[in-house]
């Protein structure tokens, strides 16, 4: 397995980078998210959702939780 790493260092860059490797993927890959509270994982996912072109509002499974 190939391993790299991105820094991002802003929201703006995130989103893009999430974007950008939406159009990577093949259906039945799988993404993991790991990271504390706002490490940026909900605006990574909006990213991605983006660039797979879904229109559905994505939100945070934090909030339902609480
Ligand atoms: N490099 C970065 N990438 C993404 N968000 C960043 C970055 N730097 C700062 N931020 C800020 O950090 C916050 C990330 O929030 P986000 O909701 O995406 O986190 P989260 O991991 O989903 O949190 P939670 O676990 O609470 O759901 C935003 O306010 C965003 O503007
Ligand atoms: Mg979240």
């Amino acid at each position: 397995m190939n391993k790299f790493e991105i820094i991002t260092v802003d929201h703006d860059e995130t989103s893009r980078f999430a974007e950008k490797l939406a159009t990577y993927l093949h259906p039945g890959d799988v993404i993991a998210l790991e990271g504390d509270l706002g490490a940026g994982k909900t605006t990574f996912t909006k990213g991605l959702a983006k660039g797979l072109e879904i229109k559905k509002t994505v939100n945070s499974p934090t909030f339902t939780i609480i």
